[in-house]
C-alpha cells in the first residue's frame, strides 16, 4: 500500500482529503504543525486528532514548531527587512517551507512515497509547499486533491464528511478564509473580495481598530543584539515569547493592520487584509536601529536585497541557493545592529522616539548647527567640485 503524509489542519478540506486519499488506496499519515495558529484555543487538540482518525488516518503527528519557526524562518526575514509589496510581512509565506520541511522529514521516517496538502490551485501556498518539497527531496510524489477532486462546493464536502461519519462542526459558516501563525494573520475572501468595501471591524482578530484602542500612548523599548530582538523594556525573552508579547501589546494599540491588493505568483490579483502587530513593531524598531548603525551604502544596498528577499519568500523559494546566499550577506550586515529603540504606540501608529547604540555612526558634532560644530565647511567646496565634475560639458 502506498503511504502519503498529509499536511493536516483539522478543518473540513483536509479532513475530507484523509478519507478521499484512503479511498484512492493510500495509507494516510497526518501531520499537523503548530506554528502558533492558536491550536487548542477554539477546539482542543485531541478533538482534532480524533477527527483525523475518524476520517481514516493511520497515524497523526502533531508538532509544536513555534520556536523553530521564530528562530529559523521569522528571524532571517526580520533581519532582511523583507516586506512583500510594501505591506505584507509574510507570515503565511514563511510558515509554508517549515511545514514542507517536516512533511519531507516524516515521509522519510515513515518510508512514504508521497506528500499531500489541502491548498487550492489558485494560491501561492501550493507553490511554496511543492517547490520546497521538490528542493528537499525531488523523488517524493505530491498530491493536491483540491486541485482536481469532484467536490464543487463546501456543501458537497460537508455531505461527504457526514456520509463517512467524520465529525465536522458545520454550524459555523466561516465568513473568511484565515491563515494564522505566530508572525501574523492573513484574512481573505467573503466581503473582502469587493475592492470598493472597507473591511468590517469584525474581520480583524487580534488588533483593535482606531476607535477601540486605548486612548493613551504606550512606550516600549526593544533591545537588539546583532539584529536579534532580545529584550522588551529591559527584560529578556526568548524569541517566541517576545513575539507573543508584542502581538498582545501591539494588538491593543491597533498596530499592525494592512489592507493589500497583491500580485499572487499564479498571476491573479487578490485582496487580503493582514494583522501582524509584533512583526510591525519589530520591523520598525529593527529598521530604526539600522538607520543609526549602518553606513549609507550598506543601508541602501540592503533595501534592494530586502525587496528581492521578500519575493523569494513569497514565491516559495525559501530553500533556493539565492535565498541562502542572501542570508549570508544579511547576517554579515547585522554585526553592528545592537542597541535599543524606544517606540510609541498610539491608535495604530508605531514610531520610534528614541534610539541608542554603542555602534552608532551618528556624530552630533558633525550634524549640529550649534556652536559645538566640528565639520569643516570649507572642505565641502572641493568635494562638490569633484563630485559634479563628470557632468560638466
Ligand atoms: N496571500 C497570502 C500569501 O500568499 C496569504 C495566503 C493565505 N491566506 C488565507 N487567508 N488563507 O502568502
Amino acid at each position: 500500500m502506498k503511504k502519503v503524509i498529509l499536511a493536516y489542519s483539522g478543518g473540513l478540506d483536509t479532513s475530507c482529503i484523509v478519507k478521499w486519499l484512503s479511498e484512492q488506496g493510500y495509507e494516510v499519515v497526518c501531520f499537523m504543525a503548530d506554528l502558533g495558529q492558536g491550536l487548542g484555543q477554539g477546539e482542543n487538540i485531541s478533538a482534532i486528532e480524533k477527527r483525523a482518525y475518524a476520517a481514516g488516518a493511520s497515524k497523526v503527528y502533531i508538532k509544536d514548531l513555534q520556536d523553530e519557526f521564530a528562530e529559523d524562518f521569522v528571524l532571517p526575514a526580520l533581519k532582511a527587512g523583507a516586506i512583500y509589496e510594501g505591506k505584507y510581512l509574510l507570515a503565511t509565506a514563511l510558515g509554508r517551507p517549515l511545514i514542507a520541511k517536516y512533511l519531507v522529514e516524516i515521509a522519510h521516517k515513515e518510508k512514504a512515497q508521497a506528500i499531500a496538502h489541502g491548498c487550492t490551485g489558485k494560491g501561492n501556498d501550493q507553490v511554496r509547499i511543492e517547490v520546497a518539497s521538490a528542493i528537499l527531496d525531488p523523488k517524493l510524489e505530491i498530491i493536491a486533491p483540491v486541485r482536481g477532486w469532484e467536490f464543487k462546493s463546501r456543501e458537497e464536502e460537508i455531505e461527504y464528511a457526514q456520509m463517512h461519519n467524520i465529525p465536522i462542526d458545520v454550524t459555523k459558516k466561516k465568513p473568511y478564509s484565515i491563515d494564522r501563525n505566530l508572525w501574523g494573520i492573513s484574512i481573505e475572501s467573503g466581503i473582502l473580495e469587493d475592492l470598493e468595501q472597507e473591511p468590517p471591524e469584525s474581520a480583524y482578530m487580534i488588533t483593535k481598530g482606531p476607535t477601540g484602542t486605548m486612548s493613551y500612548a504606550k512606550y516600549i523599548e526593544i533591545y537588539f543584539e546583532k539584529g536579534v530582538p532580545k529584550k522588551i523594556d529591559g527584560k529578556a525573552y526568548k524569541l517566541k515569547a517576545l513575539i507573543s508579547m508584542l502581538n498582545e501589546i501591539g494588538g491593543m494599540f491597533g498596530v499592525g493592520r494592512s489592507d493589500l491588493v497583491e500580485n499572487r505568483l499564479v498571476g491573479i490579483k487578490s485582496r487580503e487584509i493582514y494583522e501582524a502587530p509584533a512583526a510591525t513593531i519589530l520591523y520598525t524598531a529593527h529598521k530604526e536601529l539600522e538607520s543609526v548603525v549602518l553606513d549609507r551604502e550598506l543601508a541602501h544596498f540592503k533595501e534592494v536585497i530586502a525587496l528581492k528577499y521578500s519575493e523569494l519568500v513569497y514565491y516559495g523559494l525559501w530553500f533556493s541557493p539565492l535565498k541562502e546566499a542572501l542570508d549570508k550577506f544579511i547576517e554579515s550586515s547585522q554585526q553592528y545592529v545592537s542597541g535599543s529603540i524606544k517606540l510609541k504606540l498610539f491608535k495604530g501608529a508605531c514610531n520610534a522616539v528614541s534610539r541608542k547604540s554603542k555602534h552608532s555612526l551618528y556624530k552630533k558634532e558633525l550634524s549640529t548647527y550649534g556652536k559645538e560644530d566640528k565639520f569643516d565647511q570649507k572642505l565641502a567646496e572641493g568635494f562638490i567640485k569633484i563630485w559634479g565634475m563628470p557632468y560638466k560639458r
